[in-house]
């Protein structure tokens, strides 16, 4: 889109005075946001048709104001969309968070994002899937607002990094499509988000002041990295989308049809329904045309003063020809079509909570100044025993990053004295802060709208104490004064932490991002532990933690043998890592992020925040393609810990061998035309279906779709006398494309999904004393001399081995995609293979991004097993 309507349409009273437009700011040369018109029509994917021709029959018979009222959020602290419930269509219950419900009783905190990326583990990420999904159709919800996988997890201080899976877009991807599957097999719709480029959270948002910040990114750098999981997700079914935030190349997100109709619902072939992120509907008519189907949670971005960009404005704009029915038709039928689709039509319970209170009763219209008061809350326990799935997930993240000979795991005769406030609950509770925005006591999530409360916080210490009932606990971030000397055989835990979160909250002194300390431990946590180190000479540190940590001055001090990241471990914190530290199971869990030796080892664009300025805030994504390893091995640095590293208390041996299965062409086959789509009249409604219904009783604050009989009368006739006079922007049609060759299907051309390579891989474990589970991690290297500049390797599969006892053995088996092999072209705007005319890819398989072996090649008889690794 070439303009932005600024904020002047949250304040518009119709929607022709909304297409006052201002020029955008200038985004940096090169980076574009072409138009792209109109918003394809969902419903042409076979796996839908059922789904969209229930809906195409309920939508045929809906008033324009029933219409307009499901497309958007009732009003802030409501929660809800609007209904038509003449039909028996309610209102939709969207609720966070990524991490389990949030702002609910009786439910499990699970681990965070970030944790369960850690495990590497597909059966498990699944599990979770199921259990978060279990508890969403428990709880009434329809709509589960995760799983987020944007930001990607570019910039280490970014502050939302710990709600998605790691810094790897195809760990992302597999992560959120395992999310999506658990969860809608359970009836309730999942929401990828937030599409796209939110990779921090200062200026991240519009407000009347001043444009979110703009993310420029390279088409190239889009597809292979930023987009790639939001394709997966969208090839797995996702039923809904949100926007960011922030601006892509200059356009906001809620309104950019290049990134709404093009990319998502074209090139991808979504077929669920686009939400705007919370107070960020900019404009009515925009962001329609660009291809919004729900505004959420229906205010302006200034809420509470009863105004929408769309529900009455949208009635007019429809009416007063604005916006065409079609569009209209195609947002609510797209809703519609998702209910079905996940059988929400049959038995799905309605809410049974509140988010604001929870009191058994409380304000039945929650924005009003005044409201009747009655029972909001019904307690359903929906836990069932979903502690275990997360008390797995936690344990089996826990990375081990150092284990001096062989120093852990520790026995309970021995003498522990424990350091760090983080290894016990908040004395104030665990939920003692709103939405968690404190760091105090054990931290087993971040901050902002990706949290839930805890049922109860099972704390390290308490977990510890069951083991060791004599260990001495010294619940302070500070070394004590005076401290005894400790024996030669004492042995010191401790507990440091690192927070982060959404910017809606400050937490000592960061304001989402980290960027007070840059990536030092919280509360002085890396002095106590050099103080520590100076008097006893067995340390192990536990890092509960958004994501890396500087750990240079004290990482390489001897004293200093054990190191192990919690991550986010949610309420199963304590006997996860007892698990761990006392061996009854081994460390299975991998970093999903490298953590580098100075946080300058990364290029500006990724090591810092961009700070402010006039106008938008430019985050130019200049660094392209190298992001965290990928960077690091470009550049040939060392990080510290590279990403996918995590040791084990055994050894693994591994045996792969590839196996071909498709044979590829240059590019993917040509896709096959769209199917058909639903067929409404485009007529313009009679005005009557607008009108507010007689005796209504309108609540303040609330936001209804209803006209005024004069007003609804007036749009009606600039309609019908077909006077155009909104200022449409450039490339604005309405011919309906056949979509590009690089789509097709759900997620993009089918044949991208067709597997070029299986990899067997045997794993053996080949310590004496401990079982272990293995991860395998497969890395694609291109083929050199190809017109493509590549990253060194890239992972694009993984699996873990169940639990090997000693000397015995598995084999997994990772796939290879016509994807994972290919480059998104610029020029051909597709997908291209660029070694399959004979050209060799290495596959590198290991347990890490820098300890990866290759994989040999049989049916040619050549084997490259004995090859250095590229890193
Ligand atoms: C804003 C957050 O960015 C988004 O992730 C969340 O789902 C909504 N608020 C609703 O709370």
């Amino acid at each position: 889109m070439a303009y932005r309507s600024l904020v002047l349409g949250a304040f518009a009273s119709s929607s022709l005075a909304a297409s006052v437009v201002t020029p955008r700011d200038p985004v940096p040369p090169g980076f574009v946001a072409a138009p792209y018109y109109p918003a394809p029509y969902g419903g042409w994917v076979a796996s839908w048709e059922e789904a969209y021709s229930k809906a195409e029959a309920l939508v045929s018979q809906m008033t324009l104001a029933e219409k307009t009222n499901i497309t958007s959020g009732i009003g802030i602290f409501m929660g809800n969309t609007g209904s038509a419930e003449r039909l028996g269509f309610p209102r939709l219950c969207l609720q966070d968070s990524a991490l389990g419900v949030s702002s609910a009783d009786n439910v499990t905190a699970f681990p965070a994002g970030i944790t369960t990326g850690a495990t590497f583990d597909k059966k498990l990420i699944y599990a979770r899937g199921v259990a978060i999904g279990e508890e969403h159709r428990g709880k009434g919800t329809n709509v589960y607002l995760g799983p987020s996988v944007g930001p990607l997890g570019r910039k280490p201080l970014g502050g939302r990094n710990w709600e998605g899976f790691g810094s790897d877009p195809v760990l992302q991807a597999k992560a959120a499509a395992l999310t999506i599957k658990g969860v809608q097999e359970q009836g309730i719709i999942a929401t990828i988000k937030h599409l796209i480029g939110n990779e921090q959270e200062m200026y991240r948002m519009y407000n009347p002041f001043q444009p979110g910040y703009s993310a420029n990114i390279d088409d190239r750098t889009l597809h292979e990295l930023y987009l790639w999981p939001f394709a997966e997700s969208v090839h797995v079914g996702v039923g809904s989308a949100m926007t960011a935030y922030n601006a892509v190349n200059g356009s906001a997100c809620s309104q950019h049809s290049y990134l709404i109709n093009g990319i998502l619902k074209d090139e991808l072939g979504f077929q669920g329904f686009v939400m705007s992120d919370w107070l960020s509907h900019i404009s009515g008519v925009d962001s329609a045309l660009a291809g919004l189907d729900m505004n959420m949670p229906g205010d302006t971005n200034i809420p509470l003063f009863g105004f929408s960009n769309w529900h009455y404005e949208l009635s007019s704009s429809v009416l007063n020809g604005s916006v065409p029915l079609d569009r209209l038709n195609d947002m609510v039928t797209r809703i519609v079509a998702t209910w079905y689709k996940f059988g929400q039509d049959k038995d799905h319970p309605r809410p049974n909570f509140s988010s604001n209170t929870r009191e058994r009763d409380g304000l039945l219209y929650p924005a009003a100044l005044l409201s009747p008061i009655g029972q909001v809350n019904w307690f359903v326990n929906v836990q069932a025993d979903h502690y275990l799935i997360a008390r797995e997930v936690a344990q089996d993240a826990i990375t081990l990053l150092k284990n001096n000979g062989s120093f852990l795991p520790l026995a309970t005769s021995q003498s522990l004295h424990v350091f760090g406030t983080a290894a016990q609950v908040n004395p104030d509770g665990p939920n003692a802060c709103m939405n968690r925005a404190c760091n105090k006591g054990t931290l087993g999530m971040g901050w902002g709208s990706g949290v839930a409360d805890y049922p109860y916080l099972d704390d390290p210490i308490s977990a510890i104490r069951k083991r060791v009932p004599g260990v001495k606990f010294f619940n302070t971030d500070s070394f004590p004064w005076f401290h005894p000397t400790p024996s030669p055989d004492d042995i010191a835990i401790v507990f440091i932490t690192s927070d982060a979160g959404e910017n809606s909250f400050t937490v000592e002194g960061n304001n989402g991002d980290r960027n007070s300390a840059k990536l030092a431990a919280w509360h002085n946590g890396d002095e106590l532990v050099r103080k520590v180190a100076e008097k006893y000479s067995s340390v192990i540190v536990v890092a509960q933690t958004v994501g890396p940590l500087d750990l240079e001055s004290w990482v390489d001090n001897p004293a200093v043998k054990g190191v192990l990241f919690q991550h986010l471990p949610g309420q199963e914190a304590g006997e996860s890592l007892a698990n761990i530290l006392f061996g009854d199971v081994s460390p299975s869990g991998h970093l999903p992020y490298s953590i580098t030796k100075r946080a300058d080892d990364f290029p500006d664009s990724i090591a810092n925040l961009r700070g402010f300025a006039f106008g938008q805030v430019q985050d130019t994504f200049s660094e392209g393609l190298y992001i965290d390893y990928r960077w690091l091995n470009k550049e040939k640095i060392k990080p510290r810990f590279a990403f996918g590293h995590g040791l084990s208390y055994t050894s693994f041996s591994f045996d792969a061998t590839i196996e071909p299965v498709t044979q590829l062409s240059l590019v993917p086959p040509p896709r096959a035309p769209k199917g058909p789509t639903p067929v409404y009249s485009t007529e313009i409604p009679p005005a009557s279906e607008a009108y507010w219904p007689t005796g209504f009783n309108r609540i303040w604050r609330y936001l209804y779709s209803w006209l005024d009989k004069s007003d609804a009368d007036s749009a009606y006739a600039i309609g019908i006398a077909g006077v155009k006079k909104y200022n449409y922007p450039s490339g604005y049609s309405t011919v309906q494309k056949p979509g590009p060759a690089a789509g097709g299907g759900e997620g993009g051309n089918p044949a991208l999904w067709d597997i070029a390579f299986r990899v067997p891989v045997t794993v053996k474990n080949t310590g004496a004393k401990f079982s272990g589970r293995a991860s395998v991690q497969a890395y694609i290297q291109y083929p050199e001399g190809i017109p493509y500049d590549t990253p060194i390797v890239q992972l694009r599969d993984f699996e873990k081995t169940k639990v090997l006892a000693p000397g015995e053995s598995e084999t997994v088996t990772v796939e290879l995609t016509r994807k994972d092999l290919s480059v998104w072209d610029v020029e051909l705007q597709n997908w291209v293979v660029p070694g399959f005319d004979g050209k060799r890819y290495t596959v590198w398989i290991g347990e890490a991004s820098d300890r990866l072996f290759t994989a040999c090649y049989t049916d040619t008889g050549v084997c490259e097993g004995g090859k250095a690794p590229p890193v």
